[in-house]
C-alpha cells in the first residue's frame, strides 16, 4: 500500500483494484445501515487520504480528483502549508468564540477578505460556518438593512439547505419536498440561460430578456420593487449546471438594485476565491454586490464561510446575529494560508489551467453529438450533455453513464444541473493532469457514442 509519502509524487490514476474494493464495499455496507438516506453518493468512492489533486481509497487505489469536495479543496488536499497552519493554531488555541472575545487572527482575515473584496467602497465582514449559513446571514442582513422583507432568486438556483437559505434554492423539487411552507415573500425569475435562452429561445438575448422580465413582469405584477430587500445571484450558477450569468445582465441587474435599494447579493460560494481565475465571478463584471457570500475554498477543506458586506450595509447593533463556531480560530488559520497561496500562484494557475482544457475541448461539440456545449472560467467549467445538438434535448441519462465511467477509470466527476458535468478540480492541478482529465473524458463520450 502507499504510504503518505509516496502519494505526493502521484499525479495521475492507478488502480489496484476492482472498484469497489473489499473495504471500500464494507465501508459502504457500514454507511448504508447507519448514515442519513438523504445523502446523494453517486460512486462508491471511500477516500483515506489526498494529496494535492490525487485520492487515495481505503483499498489503495488512487484517483484523480476532478470535484474537490464539491469545489471546496482549492489548493488541492492537505497542502503543507495549511496543515502546518491548522496544526501550529491547533497548538495554541482551538476555540474561543468571536462573537463574545476577539482574536489576532480574526480580525486578520476580515482585513484581507475586505481588501480583495470588489468595489471600493469600505467593507465589514462577518464569519460562519458553511455556505447555507453565509446565506442565512445575508437573507436576514438584507431584510435588517433595507427593512423590507421580500426576495428575489432565480430558477435553477442553488443557495443552501436550511430554511432561509432553502426558500431561495429552487434547483431541485426533491430538496424542497416534504418541508412544508417556508419563507414567505420569495420570488423567482429566469437566469440567464446563454445556451438554452431564457423562455428556451433567443439564447442570444438571455440577459435582455431576463433583465425585462424582472422589471416588466416581476416588478410589475408580483411584487413592487420598494418591497424588496434584496436580490440572491449566483454570477456563475453552480448546482444548476455550471451556467455563468452575462457580464451585461450583472450589470444591468446592478443599475435595477441601485434603483430601487434592493440589495444585490452575489452567492459565490462556489464560484469565488479564485475558481474562475480572479477572486470573485463578479470581478469579471466589474460589479459591486452589496453583500458576498462565501464558504466552499475559503479555508481549503475547513467548515467557514463569510459575508463580506459594504461597511454601510452591515448596520446591525450587538446581538442582532452571532454563532458560536463561527470564524473558528484553526479555520481561519487555514484560511489564511489558503489566501496566500491562491494570491501567490493559484488564481493565475485556474486561469491558465481553465483556459487550456477550454482549448482542448474547442472542438467537441463538433467531434460529439451529444456534447451541446463547453463553458465555464477558470477552473469552473461544464460541459453539456444532449441528445440532439439542435433541439438541445436534454441526456442525463448520458451525463450519469460518464459520471460512472469516469470513476472507473479513476477520474472523480461531479454532475451538475440535469445534463451538466462539472469540471471543478483544486486550483493547483498542473497541465498533465488537466490534459489526462480531457482524455479520459474525450474517449468516454467516444465510447458512449459508438453504443448510441
Ligand atoms: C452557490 C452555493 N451557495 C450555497 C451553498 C451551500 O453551501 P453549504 O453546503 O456549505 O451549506 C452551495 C453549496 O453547494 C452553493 O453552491
Amino acid at each position: 500500500m502507499q504510504t503518505t509519502e509516496t502519494i505526493i509524487e502521484t499525479k495521475l490514476p492507478h488502480l489496484v483494484t476492482p472498484l469497489p474494493g473489499p473495504k471500500a464495499k464494507q465501508i459502504v455496507e457500514r454507511d448504508a445501515r447507519v448514515l442519513s438516506p438523504s445523502y446523494t453518493r453517486d460512486y462508491p468512492l471511500v477516500a483515506k487520504r489526498g494529496r494535492g489533486a490525487v485520492i487515495e481509497d481505503v483499498d489503495g487505489n488512487s484517483f484523480l480528483d476532478f470535484a474537490a469536495g464539491i469545489a471546496v479543496v482549492s489548493t488541492g488536499h492537505c497542502h503543507p502549508d495549511v496543515v502546518a497552519a491548522i496544526q501550529k493554531q491547533a497548538a495554541e488555541l482551538i476555540h474561543m468564540s468571536g462573537t463574545d472575545f476577539y482574536y489576532p487572527n480574526m480580525v486578520e482575515l476580515a482585513e484581507k477578505l475586505a481588501f480583495i473584496a470588489p468595489g471600493k467602497e469600505p467593507k465589514r465582514v462577518y464569519f460562519g460556518n458553511s455556505g447555507t449559513e453565509a446565506v442565512e446571514a445575508a437573507i436576514k442582513l438584507a431584510k435588517y438593512h433595507t427593512k423590507r422583507d421580500k426576495l428575489v432568486a432565480f430558477h435553477g438556483a442553488f443557495h443552501g439547505r436550511t430554511m432561509g437559505a432553502l426558500s431561495l434554492t429552487a434547483s431541485r423539487a426533491v430538496q424542497r419536498k416534504g418541508f412544508g411552507t417556508l419563507l414567505s415573500g420569495v420570488f423567482h425569475m429566469p437566469y440567464p440561460d446563454t445556451y438554452r435562452g431564457t423562455y428556451g429561445i433567443r439564447p442570444e438575448n438571455a440577459s435582455a430578456d431576463c433583465l425585462s422580465y424582472l422589471e416588466n413582469e416581476l416588478f410589475r405584477r408580483r411584487v413592487d420593487p420598494d418591497e424588496v430587500a434584496g436580490i440572491f445571484i449566483e454570477p456563475v450558477q453552480g448546482e444548476g449546471g455550471y451556467l455563468p450569468a452575462p457580464a451585461e445582465f450583472l450589470q444591468g441587474l446592478e443599475k435595477i438594485c441601485h434603483k430601487h435599494g434592493i440589495m444585490l447579493v452575489a452567492d459565490e460560494v462556489q464560484s469565488g476565491m479564485g475558481r474562475t481565475g480572479k477572486w470573485w465571478a463578479v470581478d469579471y463584471a466589474g460589479v459591486e454586490p452589496d453583500i458576498i457570500c462565501t464558504a466552499k475554498g475559503i479555508a481549503s477543506g475547513m467548515p467557514l464561510s463569510a459575508i463580506i458586506t459594504k461597511a454601510s450595509v452591515m448596520d446591525w447593533t450587538p446581538g442582532a446575529h452571532a454563532s458560536t463556531f463561527g470564524g473558528n480560530p484553526v479555520c481561519i488559520a487555514a484560511s489564511l494560508a489558503t489566501l496566500a497561496l491562491i494570491e501567490k500562484s493559484y488564481m493565475a494557475n485556474a486561469a491558465r489551467m481553465g483556459e487550456f482544457i477550454k482549448r482542448q475541448t474547442a472542438d467537441w461539440p463538433e467531434r460529439h453529438k451529444i456534447v451541446g456545449e463547453v463553458r465555464g472560467r477558470g477552473l469552473m467549467i461544464g460541459i453539456e450533455f444532449v441528445r440532439d445538438q439542435k433541439t438541445k434535448e436534454r441526456a442525463p441519462d448520458l451525463r450519469n453513464r460518464i459520471v460512472q465511467m469516469a470513476f472507473h477509470k479513476g477520474l472523480l466527476v461531479l454532475g451538475s444541473g440535469d445534463t451538466t458535468l462539472r469540471l471543478c478540480p483544486p486550483l493547483m492541478i498542473d497541465e498533465e493532469q488537466a490534459e489526462f482529465a480531457v482524455r479520459t473524458l474525450d474517449g468516454i463520450i467516444s465510447e458512449i457514442e459508438r453504443t448510441l
